[in-house]
């Protein structure tokens, strides 16, 4: 087998374990969501909690794998499951990236402090510094799953409404945060404030004035990161999801339109961002992108990204397996053989009828 056939191969894989483990978290999440509906409010917390850490262990080994899962919302169903797990493996990934850049940053400024004091007395230096533990990184991962929990007490037909909601309708909507929300997670003992800030502060400010905020005591400065992390995660999910009214952002162009939004507010939002870069700012391998001379392309590898080939400029099939080329390569800067960001990022799925035979033999075996 060769090379590039093996990378397929692995990349197919490791979709599919992303796949079952998406599909099992959902049905678990449309439990809870039944349950709440039934009860007024109470759900299988643990069950929830049980399908989180197994998306952080997932997503800690494979930042990417989820990425182009789940980006058709169609349906009021599709926008609270899909929407919530989303955030969660968006979230999650951003947060790793987060903790890394703190934890390298204070474990540098540890490491030139110790060498700086007689070696007798760095045994009382902790050896090094974790922002937040794993433990925490699953409570906090829970918040980013649940962050919208209260909108299954909030009437479906204002949440699927397309046109623009009254003042009223807006003011119960907002509801799902700071008070549906809270309340089914009072209903069922849950008092972790890792857990409860996603859901309460989700939609708040993330610079002073910044418009349609909700709740307005709480100012951008006394959040906590992971809740800024969470609301960008829900915004750069929204944008790169497809819905019925409009089609996906490409990856990079939703992240260029977040960064001009709120890169120049705040220095600590800054720090959040770039590790938005690094988690979602690649192409993930295993998903189709589109160059600026038309031809459609298949990731094998996110770093570059390397990619293969699939079409000719004008959208048919290559009957030859081309090389992959890495679009990294400078001698490319010139050409029309780089990344076209106005076009969104498919899967193979959505582009089935132009694979070429190899690959669709690969995907479904
Ligand atoms: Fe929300």
């Amino acid at each position: 087998m060769s090379n590039v056939t093996q990378k397929i191969k692995k990349i197919t894989i490791q979709k599919k374990e992303a796949f079952l483990k998406y599909q099992k978290a959902k049905e678990n999440l449309r439990n809870a969501v039944t349950d709440i509906k039934r009860s007024g409010g109470e759900f299988e917390v643990q069950q929830i909690q049980k399908t989180v850490a197994d998306i952080v262990d997932f997503v800690n080994r494979n930042a990417s794998a989820f990425n182009y899962l789940t980006k058709n919302i169609f349906s009021y169903e599709d926008y609270l499951y899909n929407r919530s797990l989303n955030t969660c493996t968006i979230g999650t990934a951003v947060l790793d990236q987060y903790n890394q850049r703190i934890g390298e940053i204070v474990n540098n400024y540890l490491a030139t402090f110790s060498s700086a004091i007689p070696e007798n007395d760095t045994k009382s230096l902790p050896d090094s510094f974790i922002n937040y533990l794993p433990e925490e990184i699953v409570d906090i991962s829970t918040g980013f799953m649940v962050h919208d929990i209260g909108n299954s007490l909030i009437p479906e037909e204002l949440l699927n409404k397309k046109g623009k909601l009254t003042k009223t309708e807006f003011e119960i909507v907002k509801t799902h945060s700071y008070e549906k929300g809270i309340q089914i997670l009072e209903k069922n003992g849950i008092n972790n404030p890792f857990i409860l800030n996603p859901v309460r502060y989700h939609h708040c400010a993330l610079f002073i004035g910044e418009p349609n905020c909700y709740p307005q005591e709480k100012l951008p400065m006394d959040l906590p990161a992971y809740v800024k992390i969470c609301k960008l995660a829900d915004i750069y999910d929204a944008m790169t999801s497809k819905r019925s009214y409009h089609e996906a952002f490409n990856p990079r162009s939703a992240l260029k339109d977040i960064f001009l939004k709120y890169s120049k507010k705040d220095s600590a939002l800054q720090f959040i961002l770039h590790s938005f870069l690094n988690a979602v700012g690649t192409y993930p391998a295993g998903s189709i992108l589109f160059l600026k001379n038309g031809q459609m392309c298949y990731v094998l590898i996110s770093d570059g990204p390397i990619v293969l080939p699939l079409t000719d400029s004008r959208g048919s099939t290559l009957t030859v397996k081309p090389e992959p080329i890495d679009l990294a390569d400078e001698r490319l800067v010139e050409t029309t053989l780089r990344i076209d960001s106005q076009k969104p990022v498919k899967s193979p799925i959505e582009v089935y009828d132009v694979l070429p035979a190899y690959l669709k033999e690969t995907i479904l075996n």
